[in-house]
């Protein structure tokens, strides 16, 4: 058993629930990708809210369920227009031309980035042809390891690189500073080049054991010389670190006087993931523990609202009300706790 976790790590969550802990002096990146082998976490809530947080930032949607091109545009699926996937294409079928202007504003056709701020954001919707697309890259790669040599490392090196370039090239086009990936819950295909575009990583952590068990998979694949990422790696071996784990889904105590103590099982499962990071502190951007764990508490009916409206939860109020399938919801006072972890985050991933 490792350390138990110092209490000024609490003392620094009770400084950022009430909006008063300075951001933490970690690396800046320019390109994150959010991910975590499983479904269900909070990464695409986590894309979408960190998306209304910051200005000249491209979000990107490589899942195929298309939750956060949903988010940006609730019609995106009938819509003719191009998506990561066709973005791609040229790299796996060679004779598509080369795509341009993929990106889209989001304030298009999301009423809630018509904020100033938010002006300049644009998204890259995601398509359902994704489901197929990690039988075509391993075709390509297939292929190309059919050639020799030079030829051989050229090629692969392109096509795991197919996602950066393009994001590089949008990037340009769209004057935009910042990126934000968004990822499915399985390795192969998108996700993976998703791991290759990124500076760093986001993963999010459920407070349940599958969830930690897949942030275990997530640094195995990251690690283990037989895993699938491994085996088809960049010439020069790049390897993202991750930036932050953030624990999704926590509820505090409820007794009262105990102000911001976490609950027993968020107790433990920070316990859990503290151990993780600090066994394995090679694979973090910096060398404290401490740096690497944040956490978001369960938005409950606010993120059911969020959902429902499309609205980014830092622009929700406390007694906003409304009707979900017949059920009376409502946004209760710890939206503000949440909306200040929310921007917490944010403040210690961009420059
Ligand atoms: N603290 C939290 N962080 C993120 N999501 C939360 C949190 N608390 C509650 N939720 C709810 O949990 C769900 C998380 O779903 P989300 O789509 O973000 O997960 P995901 O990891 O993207 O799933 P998938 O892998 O299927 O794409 C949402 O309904 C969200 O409102
Ligand atoms: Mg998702």
């Amino acid at each position: 058993m490792a350390n138990q976790m110092n209490q000024s790590f609490y003392n620094r969550q009770e400084d950022i629930a009430n909006g008063n802990a300075s951001p933490l002096q970690l690396p800046k990146h320019s390109l994150y990708t959010i991910c975590n082998l499983r479904g269900g976490v909070g990464k695409t809530s986590l894309a979408f809210n960190l998306s209304s947080l910051t200005n000249n930032l491209l979000a990107i949607d490589t899942c195929p369920q298309g939750n956060l091109s949903y988010f940006f545009d609730d019609e995106y699926s009938f819509k003719q227009t191009l998506s990561s996937y066709e973005m791609l294409l040229p790299y796996f079928f060679p004779g598509f031309g080369k795509a341009t202007g993929v990106a889209k504003p989001i304030k298009a056709t999301n009423q809630y980035f018509n904020a100033p701020l938010l002006s300049k954001n644009y998204f890259i919707k995601s398509s359902n042809q994704l489901y197929l697309f990690p039988s075509q890259m391993a075709n390509s790669i297939a292929q190309a390891r059919a050639l020799s040599g030079q030829n051989q490392t050229q090629l692969i090196d392109t096509i795991l690189s197919s996602l950066k370039t393009e994001i590089t090239r949008e990037m340009k086009e769209t004057s935009t500073s910042k990126c934000l990936i968004d990822t499915s819950p399985f390795f192969a295909g998108a996700t993976h080049l998703a791991l290759l575009a990124a500076e760093a990583l986001l993963v999010t952590v459920r407070t349940d054991q599958q969830s930690v068990n897949s942030l275990n998979l997530l640094i195995d694949t990251l690690s283990n010389p037989a895993s699938e990422f491994r085996k088809n790696m960049l010439s020069n071996g790049f390897t993202p670190k991750i930036q932050m784990i953030i624990l999704t889904h926590c509820g505090w105590s409820t007794v009262a006087g105990a102000r911001n103590k976490p609950n027993q099982q968020t107790k433990m499962f920070i316990q859990k993931i503290f151990d993780i990071v600090q066994s394995n502190i090679n694979f973090f951007t910096t060398d404290d523990p401490y740096n690497h764990i944040f956490i978001l508490d369960d938005f409950l009916g606010s993120g059911r609202m969020s959902t429902a409206l499309r609205k980014p939860i830092n622009m929700m109020t406390q007694g906003d009300t409304m009707t979900i399938n017949r059920v009376r919801t409502s946004v209760n006072k710890s939206i503000v706790k949440i909306q200040h972890e929310l921007q917490y985050i944010s403040d210690c991933i961009w420059t």
